[in-house]
C-alpha cells in the first residue's frame, strides 16, 4: 500500500506513536520509524523495530542495515546516507509526537538529528502531529512555528484537548488519536501506480444511521440505528482507495477524514440525497435504519399535554428509497440492502429482500440477539447473494465490514467476467 516514515520525538506520547505502527501496518502499510535521541528515553528503539520489523535509527552516522529500503523493497546494492535515502522511499514522512522543540527546529530549517534532517530532506507529503503541555502549545514561539510550518506546506494535525500527562493539568496538547494519524497520512498519500488500492477510483455510496420523522418541533419517530455499521463500511471502502460518500441519519460518531459525509434527518431528505448522489456510485450500501413510515402531520410548535387524555399518532408510509434506486440502476451498479429482521424465518424475509427489491445482496442480521446490530459495537450477519450466503459469525463491525465488501468485489468481478 504505502511506505510511511514514522519520525518520533520526544515526549510522554510516543507511546502512542507505537499504536501508530499497528495499526498502520495492520492496514498493510510498510513503515520505518526514526527516533531522536530524547523519544527513545520514552519508548525504547526495540519496541518500533519488533512492530516495524525494520531497523530504528536515530543517528545520520548510523550504518543501516536495510540501507533506507522499506519492508516491500530490496534494499540497494551501495550504502546511502539515510536520511536521504528514507524519504526518498516514503510516501508519506509523519513526525509523531512533534515536540515542540522539534518543532522549533523543522520551523528554522535546523538539522541536528535524523528526524530533522529528513525532514529538511522530504519531498513527500510532510504532516506534524504536535504534543506537549498546554503552556508550550499555547506558547506564542510555538504556535509561530506552527504558523511557518502550514505556510510551507506542511500538514499540521492539531492535539487534542483534555486531561495531559502531568497530573492535575487539562489543556490543549494530547496528540492526536492514532486512528486519526492514520487517516491523515492515508489522506494525503498518493497512491499512484506503485502503490496502486484494490478501489482505486470506485464510488461508493453509503446510508449510515437512523432517520428521525418529526410529530412537532421537539419530538420524532425514530430509531436506535447509531450508525456504526455504515460508517465502518465506509472506513474499510476508504482503506481500499475507494471515494466514499455516507449519507448520514443522525449519526454521532467520528469521522474518517477520508470520507464525504452528507447529514440528512428524515426518510425524505435522505431519499433526495440517494436520488442526487446514485447515478454515479458504482456500488450503493444501504445499511441506514429508514422509516418505513413518519406522522402523517407534523405540528408546528410544540404539542400540549394539557387537555388530553391520550394521544393518537396518526402514520403514513415513506417512500422505499433502496427500491426506487433499484428500480433505475445501471446493470453495472452493485447493490447491497440490509435487513434487520427479528427471530426466526430471519433468513427468509432476507431472501424475500434480495429478489422483491431487486439486490445484488442482502446482509440480514437478527436483531432479537442480545449485543449485536442495533446500536451495539459487533455484529454477526449472514450475507445473501444469489449464489449462496455467507455466515460472519459474531465480530466488530469492522471486520463484518470486510466481509461485506469481500462479497461486493466477488459480485463485481462475477459481473466483470459474464459482460
Ligand atoms: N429501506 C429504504 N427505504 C425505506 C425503508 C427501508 O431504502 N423506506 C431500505 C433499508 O435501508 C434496508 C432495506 O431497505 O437496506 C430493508 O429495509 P426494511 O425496512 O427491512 O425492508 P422492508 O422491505 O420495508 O421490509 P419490512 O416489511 O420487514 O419492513
Amino acid at each position: 500500500m504505502a511506505r510511511l516514515l514514522l519520525g518520533v520525538s520526544g515526549g510522554i506520547a510516543a507511546y502512542k506513536a507505537l499504536e501508530v505502527v499497528r495499526l498502520a501496518t495492520k492496514a498493510g502499510h510498510a513503515v520505518r520509524a526514526i527516533q531522536t535521541p530524547t523519544a527513545q528515553r520514552f519508548v525504547g528503539a526495540a519496541s518500533f523495530a519488533a512492530l516495524t520489523g525494520a531497523p530504528v535509527l536515530t543517528d545520520e552516522f548510523e550504518r543501516d542495515p536495510a540501507r533506507g529500503a522499506f519492508g516491500d523493497q530490496k534494499p540497494p546494492s551501495h550504502d546511502p546516507a539515510s536520511h536521504l535515502e528514507l524519504v526518498r522511499n516514503a510516501d508519506a514522512y509523519l513526525i509523531a509526537p512533534a515536540s515542540a522543540n522539534t518543532i522549533a527546529k523543522l520551523a528554522h530549517g535546523l538539522a541536528d538529528n535524523l528526524l530533522t534532517s529528513a525532514a529538511l530532506a522530504a519531498s513527500c507529503p510532510v504532516l506534524v502531529a504536535p504534543a506537549m503541555n498546554h503552556h508550550m502549545w499555547e506558547h506564542p514561539a510555538t504556535q509561530a512555528n506552527l504558523a511557518l510550518l502550514r505556510d510551507r506546506g506542511v500538514a499540521v494535525i492539531d492535539p487534542g484537548t483534555g486531561a495531559l500527562a502531568t497530573k492535575h493539568e487539562w489543556g490543549t496538547g494530547r496528540l492526536a488519536e492514532p486512528a486519526e494519524l492514520l487517516a491523515a497520512v492515508e489522506a494525503v498519500v498518493e497512491f499512484g501506480p506503485a502503490h496502486p488500492r484494490p478501489w482505486d477510483g470506485l464510488k461508493v455510496l453509503i446510508t449510515a444511521g437512523g432517520t428521525r420523522e418529526p410529530i412537532d418541533a421537539v419530538r420524532y419517530v425514530g430509531n436506535r440505528s447509531s450508525g456504526r455499521m455504515g460508517f465502518a463500511v465506509a472506513e474499510e471502502a476508504a482503506a481500499l482507495g475507494a471515494d466514499v460518500t455516507v449519507i448520514a441519519a443522525n449519526v454521532h460518531l467520528a469521522r474518517d477524514p477520508r470520507v464525504r459525509y452528507v447529514d440528512v434527518e428524515t426518510a425524505a431528505e435522505l431519499g433526495a440525497a440517494c436520488a442526487a448522489e446514485f447515478p454515479v456510485a458504482d456500488v450503493l450500501v444501504m445499511a441506514a435504519a429508514v422509516s418505513d413510515f413518519r406522522p402523517a402531520t407534523a405540528v408546528d410548535g410544540k404539542v400540549k399535554k394539557t387537555g388530553r387524555d391520550e394521544l393518537a399518532l396518526v402514520l403514513e408510509p415513506t417512500a422505499d428509497v433502496l427500491s426506487g434506486l433499484a428500480a433505475q440502476r445501471r446493470p453495472e451498479q452493485t447493490l447491497v440492502g440490509f435487513a434487520a429482521e427479528h427471530g426466526a424465518g430471519a433468513l427468509d424475509y432476507g431472501r424475500d429482500k434480495l429478489t422483491r427489491k431487486g439486490l445484488d445482496a442482502v446482509v440480514v442480521n437478527d436483531v432479537s440477539q442480545a449485543g449485536i446490530g442495533f446500536d451495539a459495537v459487533e455484529n454477526e450477519v449472514t450475507i445473501l447473494t444469489a449464489s449462496g450466503d455467507e455466515h460472519v459469525p459474531r465480530a466488530t463491525k469492522a471486520e463484518v465490514a470486510r466481509a461485506i465488501l469481500g462479497t461486493i468485489d466477488r459480485l463485481r468481478t462475477d459481473a466483470a467476467a459474464r459482460s
